[in-house]
This record gives structure tokens, sequence and C-alpha cells, in this order.
């Protein structure tokens, strides 16, 4: 899967559309808003916020800058190392086989959501597939953190937003040495999330029921200092930012921070410019689904980076640049 997203732009674009696209729009089930422009009868509807995520993603694309273009050792080590290592852990095959049985687990889940609620359904009762298919991170960028978090190696990791646990499995496997807490508001989901943990394994990962805000103090006093936190739940501007400042107090200067889906909506991009410009950070990376941010004392003046595979422009080599 990660390798046709990466080989093939089209499937990239397909992928923005699908994260957003409802299964069917029937009438009484349409959000304010939504304005399907094709025929109801089509599997895909195509609404204007579909339509602000591509238009989003051509902006970043343009930004993007490949590994050639990359002038910093230490974002040059994080592109050749994290972004284009192409290599196949056990542990990915694994994790996808579990996420498959869960792509196809029927049972009904009665949803509480404490964030901003999912973008593709405004349904309380979902099934596990469903969650699977939309709440969790793609292979793609869990494969990614997994190598990440490798050659960062956090010894304490935090997460905020479990759904079933899948980019959790991603992230726990990467550090089995390490100590793992996440968090997640939803009980009915949480206990799916516990089989996840069981069903793979996984001994080093704690969950913790309740909300981000209520549960963060626990968190904190846990696991002490934060080598590595992913943000991916409550998707607004105000709480993100919020739960920045909070794990900014445990973090470090060699502490690596993760946002999923910095450019959710304009109030997350919001949310990332600031948390980018923050005094702390030294460096940040925008990757379109996820941003991350370091924090190095070494680095004396801040600097923001927006990166891409070489391969989705494959013209950006450098000193032969063809269309700078
Ligand atoms: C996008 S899903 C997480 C997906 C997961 N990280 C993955 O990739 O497999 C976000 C989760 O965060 C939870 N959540 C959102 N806001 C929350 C809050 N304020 N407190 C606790 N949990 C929250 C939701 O219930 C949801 O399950």
């Amino acid at each position: 899967m990660a390798g046709i997203i990466l080989l093939n732009p089209g499937a990239v674009v397909k992928s923005l559309l699908t994260r957003t696209a409802p299964q069917q729009i029937k009438p009484g089930n349409l959000q304010s808003g939504t304005i399907p422009i094709l025929r109801p009868n089509r599997k895909t509807q195509y609404t204007p916020q579909m339509l602000q995520h591509l238009l989003r993603f051509i902006k970043y694309y343009f930004r993007a800058q490949t590994k050639y273009n990359v002038h910093s050792p230490f974002v040059f080590d994080f592109v050749q190392n994290v972004l284009e290592d192409d290599r196949l852990f056990y542990a990915f095959s694994e994790v996808e086989a579990y996420r498959s049985w869960l792509k196809a687990n029927p049972a009904k889940v009665e949803i509480t959501d404490f964030g901003a609620g999912s973008q593709v359904t405004p349904q309380k009762v979902r099934t596990v597939a469903s969650l699977a298919k939309y709440s969790a991170n793609r292979p793609y960028a869990c494969q990614l953190f997994f190598r990440l978090i490798q050659h960062y190696k956090p010894k304490t990791l935090l997460e905020l937003g479990t759904s079933l646990g899948v980019s959790t499995a991603y992230q726990a496997k990467a550090a089995m040495n390490s100590r793992m807490i996440t968090i997640e508001g939803c009980p009915n989901v949480a206990h799916h999330a516990t089989e996840t943990f069981r069903y793979l394994k996984l001994d080093n990962v704690a969950l913790l029921e309740g909300r981000f805000d209520e549960m963060l103090p626990v968190a904190f006093k846990e696991l002490g200092r934060l080598d590595y936190v992913f943000v991916d739940g409550n998707h607004r501007k105000e709480p993100t930012i919020r739960y920045f400042e909070k794990c900014l107090e445990h973090a470090h200067e060699g502490s690596v921070f993760v946002f999923d889906d910095i450019h959710w909506s304009a109030g997350m991009e919001a949310a990332w410019e600031e948390i980018k410009a923050h005094p702390k950070v030294s460096v940040s990376l925008d990757l379109y689904f996820f941003g991350v941010v370091f924090f190095r004392k070494e680095q004396q003046v801040q600097e923001h980076f927006t990166l891409i595979r070489y391969l989705w422009k494959p013209w950006r080599i450098g000193f032969l640049d063809l269309f700078r």
C-alpha cells in the first residue's frame, strides 16, 4: 500500500479523497455544508470539504522539498533514514494482518467522541470495520512513525488518541524496551484497543481511558519526561495547542513531537502554525499528513521544512533541478 502511494501520486489523491468520502449520502443524512456535486448513486460523493483537502495538498506539493534540496545535516538525516527508508519490518505485516481482520469486523461500537468528531460520518454507532478504515492512520504514516521511533529511540512515548490501537501497535513495536502510554476517551473503543494490544502481545503499552485533559497529569506522573509524543485526537485548534503546551513542560531538547492531520481543517492548520512558531521549537517538518517538531538547543535559528519523498518530484534532484 505504502509502495503504491509512494510511486503513484494518483493514489495520494485517491487517499486524500477517501479519508473524507462518506460511503453513502442519503437524504436526511447530509451535514450542513455538504453539497454533493456528483449523482448520489455514485460510490464516492465529492464535497467542497474534499476540494479543500485537494487544494491544501496541491499547495503543500508545490512547496515541498526533496532530499536533494535539504542542506541541514539534521534534517537530511531524517529524510535519509526515516522518510526515504524503504525497509520492511516483520512488525508491519503483523499489524497489517490484524488491521485487515479489523476491517472485516462488523461488530457495532457506540461512540462517545470528546473531539472534533469524524469528517466521514456523524453516526454515533459505527462498526469496528468503519473505525479501522477511516479513523486509523494509513500504513504509510504508521510505518513512518515506526521508522522515526527506531531512529530516535525514545524511552518514553505518549499517544493522545488510541482508537482501535493500530498506530499505537506500530509505535510500541518500534520500541519494545520503552514504555508507552496511550489515551482514549471512548470506553467502547478503548475496549477494542485493549484487544489489539493483547492479540499483538504489546506488554509495553498502558491505556488510560478518559479525556486527554484529565488523563495527561496521570501520564506525566507515570512517564516522567517525554521523549516522544503523538497527538492524534480532538482535531481542533485550541485543544491541540493546549495539549502541546502541557506536554512541552515535560519535554527536553531530544524530544520529538508528532501532530497528526495538520492540514485536516483551517483550525488544525492554524494550530500547526502556532506550534511550529513556538520559541522552544527549533525545527519543524511538514509531511502533509502530519507534522514533526524538534527542540534541539544547538540549533540557534528556527527552521521550517516542507518535505516530500523524491520519487514524488523526480525532477527535484538538486543541481539538475529542472523546474525550480
Ligand atoms: C483519529 S482517532 C485515533 C487514531 C489512532 N491514533 C490510529 O491511527 O490508529 C482519535 C481518537 O481520539 C479520541 N479522542 C478525541 N478527542 C478526545 C479527548 N478530548 N479525550 C480523549 N479521547 C479523545 C477519539 O475517541 C478517537 O478514538
